[in-house]
């Protein structure tokens, strides 16, 4: 028996499609997820989809007749896998759909498929993968095909990129690559970091972190300067409710509290594109706005978490420039692509941290 489905999120068990998948169900969407080793927790239907097995895509995407798709698989492993998975599993997903309801395909891909001699990159520019010489070329030049294949045959693509993912996974644990930063610096151990390479670090989120964020900015002071918050005023959320009520702009308090909870960045973008009504078609840039080195992003985090910023030491030894310009996506839409620091005070509620407390999940190839 078939039935349609909203959202089919292709490598839903990992750190980007778990939330999406969790974000997609609380928005209401009747979605589908794969998954090869991690089944998720979560009420909705899962499907069992290794790539590099001959027919249980197109039995999945037969049984769910999706009328969204995301593409999140990754694998881990040697350049035939990255052929596999984010090139072949592209052209079959493609070739197995119903050319007559022609679902939404979006691509999330990477900053990779640059070979980070420029920077800056915008959506446009021609990738140059192939120029990569390190362990990610095999992910780097597979990723870009994947992006051509879908952007030539099935002119209902979105090829997202995005960059350097932190957050929180569905069971609300931070990733790995943070959270041994954050481990090195508690145990006071001195860190070297890249201090001209650049990258664009995104914030992905877990639900359950998202609304505890929000009663919690409630409450709590929030820094006037920062850009995810009111714009005047002093106080906490809370507050600033009251003054805009007592001067009966209802619709500006319920604006202000609304730009507070949508802070996770690269999920929120990807819900807005699912949406009927976004209308562009081709690349996106979904990443952080700002370009940061390793060297500024681990000092920031050493501020952030109270540890002894002295213990981050800056490596000039190689130079890189990954990062993203995102301008051309942010014009699109209405998500605003947060800068570190905001990101930083989405992770860790604005409390003050104790990496102890927290366990490790993140099976991201690229973060050990
Ligand atoms: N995380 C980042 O920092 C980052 C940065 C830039 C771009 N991205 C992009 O974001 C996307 C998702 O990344 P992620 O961090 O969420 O990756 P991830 O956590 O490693 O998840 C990978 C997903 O792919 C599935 N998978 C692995 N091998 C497969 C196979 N042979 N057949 C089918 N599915 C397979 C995994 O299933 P199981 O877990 O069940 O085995 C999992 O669902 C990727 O396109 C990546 O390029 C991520």
């Amino acid at each position: 028996m078939t039935s349609s489905f909203d959202l089919l999120v292709i490598g839903g068990s990992g750190f980007v499609g778990a939330n999406l998948t969790q974000a997609a169900l609380h928005a209401g969407f009747k979605v589908a997820y794969t998954y090869v080793d991690h089944r998720l927790q979560l009420p909705v239907s899962s499907y069992q989809v290794d790539l590099q097995e001959k027919s249980t895509l197109e039995t999945c995407l037969k049984k769910t007749q999706p009328k969204n798709i995301v593409y999140c698989a990754l694998p881990r492993g040697n350049e035939t896998k990255h052929r596999i998975v984010s090139i072949e599993g592209v052209k079959r997903t493609l070739d197995a759909l119903d050319k007559a309801t022609y679902p939404k395909f979006v691509y999330v891909s990477s900053n990779s498929v640059f070979s980070g001699r420029k920077g800056q990159y915008r959506e446009l520019e021609k990738t140059d993968a192939e120029q990569q010489r390190d362990d990610y070329r095999a992910y780097a030049v597979t990723r870009a095909i994947g992006e051509q294949v879908a952007l030539d045959t099935w002119s209902n693509s979105i090829v997202v990129r995005t960059a350097d993912v932190n957050g929180r996974d569905v069971q609300g644990n931070i990733n790995r690559r943070l959270i041994s930063l954050i481990d090195q610096l508690e145990s006071g151990q001195e860190i070297q970091r890249l201090s001209q390479a650049y990258i664009s670090p995104t914030l992905v989120l877990q639900r359950k972190v998202r609304v505890l964020r929000v009663l919690l900015m409630a409450f709590l002071p929030f820094s006037p300067s920062s850009p995810t918050l009111p714009p005047s005023g002093e106080g906490s959320l809370l507050s600033l409710w009251e003054r805009e009520r007592v001067r009966e702009n209802w619709q500006g308090a319920i604006a202000r509290l609304c730009a507070v909870m949508l802070v996770d960045n690269l999920v929120d973008g990807i819900m807005e594109i699912l949406d009927e009504d976004f209308v562009y078609r081709g690349i996106l840039h979904i990443a952080g706005c700002e370009r940061i080195t390793y060297y500024e992003f681990a000092c920031k985090l050493a501020k952030f978490v109270n540890a002894d910023v002295s213990l981050v030491k800056p490596d000039p030894s190689k130079i890189w420039d990954y990062s993203l310009d995102i301008s051309f996506t942010q014009s699109l839409l209405k998500t605003r692509l947060l800068n570190v620091e905001d990101q930083f005070k989405g992770i860790f509620c604005g409390q003050t941290w104790s990496a102890r407390n927290c366990s490790i999940e993140s099976n991201h190839p690229l973060v050990s």
